[in-house]
């Protein structure tokens, strides 16, 4: 394909520098201009003590190995005291790691060997709701008054039924029904209700006495991870906290709240939520918001069917996505979305397209290493947070069929240990087979990182490229601007430029099979090519020209 028409950066001129959004209040803490996260499921990481689930200090023994990629930060799935109902997000208690992955004074220890290696420790902060077996839930399940009575939400009959709310009834001696925030045995906390229901006294306001309660232990909580040197949360579904709360209001001022004193007395801890939407995320006083599989579909249309309806497994269809090398899909739905949230949040926030995560089936899945290097390509010189999920730099594969473990369900595929070495476990576990939290993928030919280190060509050594092209260039930092070139609802590669005061890079994506040649007006003296495969651009009249072969992606640096 010939695109004659010359592409210019227009699209993007909203969310040029020249027009920003008013700054309000800073960006939060300097570190986050360069993170670059490293997701890690700790059940699945490095067992060192052969139980056959990984662990604190198998995370410990790794660091060197994520700093070796480039990445600077970690974000840790919950590791603490659960009965792992849902993996970990049903907390027993939030100030104890479970025993299976160590003790806390482990984690205080992860924390100064990160930073020893100038790596940073985020938790993952399940704020919303608890484990059935907490001992507030324990005792707020109670039939008679006490301190936690209303520290979740129930409502005074469990004949009345609750239209609006999923509600779990019958689980106690205490009549009434109790509010679920995701599975029934995940109780939610007392946030209180924006617009309580005046004839229904068991919704209580914002203000409650028993609501500031909740609220002041979740900070109490966040406070004594901070203390004990945690970087910072990756907050779990942070816009569930406030019921009846159109607009996230309620929910928004909360979060404020917490921003505000992370500002006063943790100003280098990183906000990070699970929100999807960065225009209420960034607002509420988060520095970072994932864009992933819902509330929109950014994430969907890259790497899956627009249509799919199925979010966690990976039987979903990819036809149509935008990585897809049948090149049916377009990039068009996915900017729609990623700039109307970057132009409102860049001065204010960050974004994260993560390459996956643990509710989500892996990248992968159908795709080749050259496919998973395009992808890779995009993703690392995108502007805001990178965010790697274990494993997929050196694309580990969705394991199929395995029944549900931990509540799972379709996302357990995603969540198979990491496959170090060619050895026992795959270097996951000295323990026994049989014994392992899942198994390892069984297909031949399965990727390991020590492969991979030995082939100079592998995905691995990608990965490692862009990121450390990514910090030598003040360009491709998180600040810097993106300026995408003439994306088209039909197939089009996509193009955009990276750019900081003089510097500037292009990058050039095609992930589909076919061919393509681009005409750009953009003017340079040179070009010189830093890390791809498949393209070319050389500098033609008052433009560039660039050839794209089938699953190609470039990042050229432009000088002027
Ligand atoms: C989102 C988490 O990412 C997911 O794994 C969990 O099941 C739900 N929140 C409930 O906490
Ligand atoms: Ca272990």
């Amino acid at each position: 394909m010939l695109v004659r028409k010359p592409l210019r950066p227009a699209e993007a001129r909203a969310a040029d520098p020249r027009s920003p959004p008013s700054v309000r209040r800073p960006k939060g803490p300097a570190w986050l201009r360069h993170a670059v996260f490293y997701e890690i499921y700790p059940q699945s990481f490095l067992d060192t003590n052969g139980d056959g689930i990984g662990d604190l200090p198998g995370i410990i023994r790794k660091l060197d190995y994520i700093a070796s990629l480039g990445c600077n930060a970690i974000w840790i799935n919950p590791c603490w005291l659960s009965p792992f109902g849902d993996a970990g997000y049903d907390v027993a208690d939030f100030c104890r790691v479970a025993p299976r992955y160590g003790t806390n004074a482990d984690l205080r220890r992860l924390f100064r060997e990160a930073r020893r290696r100038g790596l940073r420790v985020c938790l993952d902060l399940v704020a919303g709701h608890t484990s059935v077996e907490h001992p507030w839930f324990k005792a707020s399940a109670q039939p008679g008054k006490n301190p936690q009575t209303n520290w979740y939400v129930w409502n005074s009959s469990v004949w009345e039924d609750v239209p609006d709310l999923a509600t779990v009834q019958g689980f106690s001696a205490r009549d009434g029904r109790y509010v679920a925030n995701f599975f029934h045995f995940q109780p939610a906390l007392n946030f209180g209700f924006a617009r309580p229901d005046p004839r229904k006294p068991w919704q209580l306001p914002v203000d409650h006495p028993d609501v500031l309660r909740v609220r002041a232990e979740m900070k109490r909580i966040m406070r004594y991870w901070l203390d004990a040197g945690a970087d910072g949360f990756r907050v779990d579904m942070a816009s569930s906290l406030v019921k009846r709360d159109p607009g996230y209001q309620q929910t928004m001022a909360w979060w404020r709240e917490v921003r505000a004193m992370c500002d006063r007395d943790y100003p280098d801890a990183a906000l990070i939520s699970e929100w999807s939407s960065p225009r209420h995320a960034i607002a509420a006083g988060f520095h970072v918001d994932f864009l992933i599989h819902f509330n929109g579909l950014a994430y969907t249309t890259l790497f899956r069917h627009e249509r799919s309806r199925d979010i966690f497994g990976v039987r979903a269809r990819y036809g149509h996505s935008f990585f897809d090398r049948s090149g049916r899909g377009s990039v068009a739905e996915f900017l729609r979305t990623y700039l109307r949230h970057y132009r409102l949040t860049r001065r204010t926030g960050y974004i994260s397209i993560p390459s996956g995560n643990h509710d989500i089936g892996r990248l992968s899945e159908g795709r080749t290493v050259a496919e998973l290097k395009v992808i890779f390509t995009f993703l690392l010189t995108l502007p805001g947070v990178p965010c790697i999920y274990y494993g997929d730099e050196i694309g580990l594969r969705h394991v199929h069929g395995l029944p549900s473990k931990e509540g799972g369900y379709g996302r357990t595929g995603a969540r198979t240990p990491m496959q170090w070495t060619g050895g026992r476990n795959a270097g996951f576990s000295t323990g026994s087979r049989h014994r392992l939290y899942l198994p390892i993928d069984p297909k031949a030919g399965r990727p390991t990182v020590e492969t991979q280190l030995n082939d100079p060509e592998s995905l691995l050594h990608h990965v490692r490229r862009l990121l450390r092209l990514r910090a030598e260039s003040p360009a491709l930092g998180g600040d810097e601007d993106f300026l995408p070139l003439g994306a088209t609802s039909r197939y089009r590669p996509l193009v955009y430029l990276r750019r900081k005061g003089a510097e500037r890079f292009l990058v050039a994506i095609n992930p589909a099979r076919t061919e393509h040649e681009l005409l750009l007006r953009i003017r340079t003296k040179s070009v010189a090519g830093c890390v791809g495969s498949g393209v070319s651009v050389e500098i033609s009249g008052s433009g560039l020209r660039l050839r794209m072969r089938g699953v190609s992606h470039g990042v050229f640096r432009l000088i002027p």
